[in-house]
């Protein structure tokens, strides 16, 4: 269930007096606490303990020394099975946090308020939590639900605009995999500020919910959410190797534009769309210089992707503006020409 929070935060307040907490575990990271936590604790009315749980900004901390650090001191707090799990910030918040109350005493309650775009309109939502191992992302982890996912969009003022940018490329994926509409009204936005994307977070969390809904353990149309993911994520791998992280949706969207065109070129989406496609997540993300990056490095990856099954590449692929298909198994030389194509985008 998802709530966007009134000024007085009277849903969620609602929520605590109706459950029978024992006590409350707000976890945060260094920039929600100094950001976010003030906002919540003016406005939280309840008689219940709680504790303020902080760890350090940044995925580095998304691992299993966090989470045993964590589970340690909900045990030294003695926090029992009716015990609350408040998780307060971006997307390692929410995976970590939900992982280690679906794992403490084999799960205690949690609830989800998302600080950043992209935990609001996609990591807080569907039910996966978890932690990375070694240099793999999302490794260790469990299929657990909040009990509630309330949203603040003012929370979002304080975020980097990087940051910002980067959930707005999950939110063009949802209209460009689902809604034409959503997709429409957001190629509208001149500027992208909380102002012009606030109106539009609804809609993005309804679609990634209702595709969760469907398919909670991604065995069919869940996997549409990976479109642009299967490139993105190996030039999200390399960005890294090399010492130069970007951000998850900037990834996306180098991603987007690269698969946009291979749909085009394994016929399933006209040039014209395509082209639209491209022109449209260009105008908000800058060119990615991935001159260096060699193919073999590049579909390396690509065939080490978690959605493949028998050694093959499998792509969620748009259909048209609002469609996407799903293990769509590509040719090589079409998957080269679609990377070599993102190379030359920018000499165009
Ligand atoms: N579970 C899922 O389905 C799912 C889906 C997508 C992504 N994810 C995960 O989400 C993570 C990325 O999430 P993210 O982009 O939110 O990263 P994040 O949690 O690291 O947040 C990004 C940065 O913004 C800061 N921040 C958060 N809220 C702020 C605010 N209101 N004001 C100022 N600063 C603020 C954070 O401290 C951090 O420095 C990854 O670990 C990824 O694997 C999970
Ligand atoms: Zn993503």
């Amino acid at each position: 269930m998802i709530t966007i929070l009134n000024d007085d935060f009277s849903q969620l307040n609602d929520f605590l007096h109706e459950k029978s907490f024992s006590k409350i575990f707000i976890l945060v990271d260094e920039n929600t606490h100094e950001y976010c936590l003030p906002t919540l604790l003016g406005n939280m009315e309840t008689d219940l303990g709680f504790e303020i749980l902080e760890i350090e900004a940044g995925e580095e901390m998304k691992n299993i020394q966090t989470a045993n650090q964590l589970w340690e001191i909900l045990t030294e707090m003695q926090a029992d099975r009716k015990a609350l799990v408040i998780n307060l910030g971006g997307g390692v918040i929410t995976d970590m946090g939900g992982f280690v109350a679906s794992t403490y005493k084999r799960g205690i309650q949690f609830i989800n308020i998302p600080t950043t775009l992209l935990s609001m309109c996609d990591a807080s939502i569907g039910g996966k939590t978890g932690i990375d191992l070694m240099h793999y992302k999302n490794m260790v982890g469990t299929f657990a639900f909040p009990e509630q996912i309330f949203i603040f969009p003012k929370f979002l003022e304080t975020l980097p605009f990087k940051e910002l940018r980067s959930g707005f490329a999950e939110m063009l994926k949802h209209g460009l995999i689902a809604d034409t509409s959503h997709w429409n009204q957001l190629i509208q936005i001149q500027k992208l500020e909380v102002g012009t994307v606030t109106p539009h977070i609804q809609t993005s969390m309804n679609i990634k919910q209702e595709v969760v809904e469907k398919d909670f353990h991604e065995s069919n149309i869940r996997k549409t959410l990976n479109f642009g993911h299967t490139i993105g994520h190996s030039v999200e791998s390399l960005c890294l190797q090399q010492g130069n992280p970007i951000l998850h949706g900037e990834a996306v969207a180098m991603g987007m534009i690269s698969e946009a065109h291979l749909a085009y070129l394994e016929g399933l989406i006209s040039e014209d769309d395509s082209k639209l496609i491209i022109e449209n997540i260009q105008r908000y993300y800058p060119y990615l210089d991935i001159s260096d990056f060699k193919d073999e490095d590049i579909t390396a990856l690509l065939m080490n992707d978690k959605k493949n099954t028998d050694s093959k590449i499998n792509f969620s692929l748009l259909t048209g503006i609002g469609s996407c298909t799903y293990d769509h198994q590509c040719s090589q030389k079409n998957i080269l020409e679609a990377i070599h194509f993102y190379k030359k985008l920018n000499d165009l």
